[in-house]
């Protein structure tokens, strides 16, 4: 049977040689998401990349004296650096200077002019160069730019406009026959509160005061602005418009764009409305998620207070990293980030509970039975209480995964977890252990624990794929498919575990 589609994608980053933690938050849940898609079987294509043009990156190459696509060349492998490090398994990542993306947004921006949704007019307006946004007098706060706090200048250009107005009321019927489309519900209010009802006005769509963009194929001295020319990506990715669009007939609408909360306007009212104007399929959900903050605040370059990822990855490890960053953000809202925090879940979930579980229950089958694990097959109320949260496991992370609650999935594998702990704690092994006519209960126990782990360890797949990887070799078990955790006993009865491996070291807080 062929496999279900899904395509699932993280916004393309600005490229920069100044990452921080909060940056990785949209890559690693998307990719949590990715591979928990593979895992219960689906064709997944996730695809991330980075938005290479606009005034901003010419400015930054003007001041390093070099031309911007060196420029850029130099700095994307930064990311594509940090995505390896983090373990981003992501199957295409986009630029938006590759040549068949370019190629792509020419023709969108033909097509749109050749049916009069683009049209040309003049521009004067507040624009603010470091987002790259236009704003009305009503929009700024103090007289400066809403986002980011900066200085707006005038600016007056002859430009090509985008007929959003003509789009409105359809745009509001697909919200309500849509009820799934802007997720969480709350993002919803603020786009039609915020930006619909008061009137969708035409957007400016290209520019003529810098060059570093897409030429407009019939009027070069236009580039096409970076917003139009980035969001195609997820369709230019796929070959849209190209003389190979297999990938795009075969994974066009995204079930998924995951975006920052401050980038969900762009694609829940520009983005589908380029869609439609384009006369093709919506993507089914927009998912604006939160932000990681320090003491509430922005992570900010200027500010200095971050490091790079690398570091926290160097001393905690990866998984740290992504658990944290996972575990730490509720479904939407935002989370706080330090490097205690991290210390704290770190220590607190991963060595006490995960860490901790694994290398008692290695080690003591190791000690007791020569590292064999053998099922005695007789149950007590005990076991059979673990066993039942054990099986239920896999659909109460189902369905936090279909809401996109990737916090709650994890607290529930862990809660799990900390039922073992709680059942070696009850069953008292090493009491068990000092008479013979109870070592085929004991042998239960660990049965039961291995069995339990290994199920858990098949869901953490998706979250911490090394920790996994680690786990599965100290059970020296090759069953790690999603099917198999639908029943209890598939680990191999006679089976000899591995020795044990250190998964989480206990981290000293003055470090
Ligand atoms: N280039 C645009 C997106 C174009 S998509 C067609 C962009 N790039 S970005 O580099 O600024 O942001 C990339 C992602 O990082 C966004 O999803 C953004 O929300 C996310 N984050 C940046 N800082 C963040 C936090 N502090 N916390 C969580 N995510 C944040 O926007």
């Amino acid at each position: 049977m062929e496999k279900e589609k899904y395509y699932i994608t993280t916004p393309i980053y600005y490229p920069s040689a100044n990452f921080h933690i909060g940056h990785c938050y949209t890559t690693i849940i998307s990719d949590a998401i990715a591979r928990y898609k593979r895992l219960c079987g689906y064709d997944v294509f996730y695809l991330t990349g980075t938005d290479e043009h606009g005034q901003k990156i010419q400015k930054k190459a003007e001041e390093v004296g070099v031309t911007p696509q060196q420029y850029v060349d130099e700095i994307v492998e930064n990311a594509k650096d940090l995505w390896k490090s983090l373990k981003i398994s992501y199957d295409k990542f986009i630029r938006t200077t590759d040549e068949e993306h370019v190629k792509c947004v020419q023709k969108i921006f033909e097509k749109l002019y050749d049916k009069g949704d683009i049209y040309k007019g003049e521009y004067k307006g507040l624009y603010c160069t470091p987002c790259e946004s236009f704003w009305t007098e009503n929009q700024l706060v103090d007289g400066k730019c809403p986002d980011c706090g900066r200085e707006v200048n005038m600016v007056t250009e002859e430009a090509y406009f985008f007929r959003l107005s003509k789009y409105q009321d359809r745009l509001i019927k697909y919200y309500d026959d849509n009820p799934h489309f802007i997720e969480p519900e709350s993002r919803k209010n603020e786009m039609i509160n915020n930006f619909i009802k008061p009137g969708l006005e035409d957007l400016c769509v290209s520019r003529t005061s810098f060059d570093w963009g897409i030429p407009v194929t019939f009027d070069d001295k236009h580039v096409v602005y970076v917003w139009i020319d980035a969001l195609s990506n997820y369709i230019s990715a796929l070959g849209y418009l190209s003389d190979d669009d297999s990938l795009y007939k075969k994974y066009w609408p995204a079930n998924l764009h995951i975006v920052g909360k401050e980038i969900v306007r762009f694609h829940t009212i520009i983005w589908p409305i380029m869609l439609m104007a384009l006369d093709l399929p919506l993507p089914k959900m927009v998912f604006g998620h939160g932000w990681l903050v320090i003491d509430g605040g922005k992570i900010s370059k200027s500010l200095g207070n971050y490091k790079d990822p690398r570091e926290y990855i160097d001393s905690y490890g990866v998984d740290a990293v992504r658990y944290f960053v996972l575990r730490e953000v509720p479904f939407g809202s935002d989370g706080n980030f330090s490097e205690e925090a991290l210390i704290n879940r770190t220590n607190g979930d991963l060595a006490n509970i995960l860490g901790n579980l694994v290398n008692r229950t290695i080690g003591m089958i190791n000690k007791y039975f020569d590292g064999i694990v053998e099922d005695t097959s007789i149950k007590e109320d005990i076991d059979n209480s673990l066993i039942n949260e054990t099986l239920e496991l896999k659909d109460k992370v189902n369905k936090y995964m279909d809401s996109l609650e990737v916090s709650k999935a994890l607290e529930a594998i862990f809660d799990l977890l900390r039922s073992c702990n709680k059942y070696i704690d009850e069953t008292t092994p090493w009491v068990l252990v000092k008479d013979e006519s109870k070592h085929d209960r004991l042998k239960t126990v660990l049965y039961n624990l291995v069995e339990t782990i290994r199920i858990a360890t098949v869901l953490l797949q998706a979250y911490l794929p090394d920790t996994a990887e680690s786990i599965f070799r100290q059970l020296n078990t090759n069953i790690t498919g999603y099917d198999s955790i639908s029943t209890f006993g598939k680990y191999k009865s006679g089976t000899k575990v591995n020795s044990p491996e250190v998964l989480f070291k206990r981290i000293e807080k003055e470090k």
